[in-house]
């Protein structure tokens, strides 16, 4: 009996743990972030990311799809596309248009990091060190390319070599993703 309890304990840590650590933050959505971050939500808004759920259905991009040789059909539901025309798809984020459909399109936390830790702290403090927010999960992207990359990168069908148009010179893409607004605290 004894033996049987210790085992128990030990597997209820082990559960503890991997509640806390494994799966620190999830997805909450663009809708969240725009309750204290409205003028960034508004520019984002008027990016492609915004809508670049809408171009995976048949009968929209029809000519850019061909140049990049995919046929025209419907690609909703399809688990390639959704991976970088969704928010966290495959991490806990974005599962489907019926049941997660605050989550299309690449939106904030597709570069910022899953949110519903570092936005929980931004709401406690405003002048919450950046460092905390960092730990909570916040990504500053101009310091991870390689997040840009794994969406911009090779394995997009939409790449330079289909069309000059789709090259991904980091430094310039950072000044678009968005309209920048300077913080009001200290972090
Ligand atoms: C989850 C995948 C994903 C990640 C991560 C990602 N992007 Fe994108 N990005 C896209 C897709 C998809 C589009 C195009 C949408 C369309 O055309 O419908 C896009 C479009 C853009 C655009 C064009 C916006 C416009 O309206 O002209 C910019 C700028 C951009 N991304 C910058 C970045 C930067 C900088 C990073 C990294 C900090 C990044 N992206 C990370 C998927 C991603
Ligand atoms: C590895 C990530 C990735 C995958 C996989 C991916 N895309 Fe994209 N897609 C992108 C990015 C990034 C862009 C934006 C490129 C740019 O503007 O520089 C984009 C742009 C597009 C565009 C807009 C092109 C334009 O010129 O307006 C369409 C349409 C599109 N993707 C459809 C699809 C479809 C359909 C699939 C699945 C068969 C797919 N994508 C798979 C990353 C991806
Ligand atoms: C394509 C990547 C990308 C997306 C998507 C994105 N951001 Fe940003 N965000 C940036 C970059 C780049 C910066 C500037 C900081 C840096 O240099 O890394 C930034 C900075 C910020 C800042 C600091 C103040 C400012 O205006 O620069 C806030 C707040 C912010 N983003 C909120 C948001 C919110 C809210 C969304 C969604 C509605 C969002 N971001 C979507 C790339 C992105
Ligand atoms: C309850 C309000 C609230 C919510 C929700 C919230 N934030 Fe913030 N956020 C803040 C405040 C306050 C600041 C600090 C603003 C300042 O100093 O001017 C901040 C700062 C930031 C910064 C700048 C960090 C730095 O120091 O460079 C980014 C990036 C950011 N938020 C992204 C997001 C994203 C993405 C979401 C949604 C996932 C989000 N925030 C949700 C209140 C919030």
């Amino acid at each position: 009996m004894k033996k049987i309890t210790g085992f128990v304990s030990i597997l209820f840590v082990m559960a503890l743990f991997v509640a806390t650590y494994a799966n620190a933050a999830d997805y909450i959505g663009a809708k969240k972030c725009k309750a204290c971050h409205m003028k960034q939500y508004k520019s984002w808004s008027e990016t492609t990311m915004a809508h670049s759920f809408d171009v995976l259905k048949a009968g929209e991009k029809v000519a850019e799809k061909k140049k990049a040789g995919l046929e025209d059909k419907d690609y909703t539901t399809d688990p390639k596309c959704l991976k970088c025309h969704t928010t966290g798809y495959g991490k806990g984020g974005f599962v489907s248009m019926e049941k997660t459909p605050d989550l299309a399109g690449v939106q904030c936390e597709s570069c910022h990091g899953a949110g519903s830790e570092y936005s929980a702290l931004m709401k406690k403090n405003k002048e919450f060190p950046l460092a905390e927010a960092k730990a909570a999960g916040l990504v500053i992207p101009s310091e991870d390319e390689k997040g840009c990359m794994s969406c911009h990168g090779g394995e997009s069908p939409f790449v330079e070599k289909v069309d000059a148009k789709y090259k991904f010179d980091f430094k310039e893409r950072l000044k678009k993703t968005h309209e920048h607004f300077p913080l009001k605290n200290k972090h």
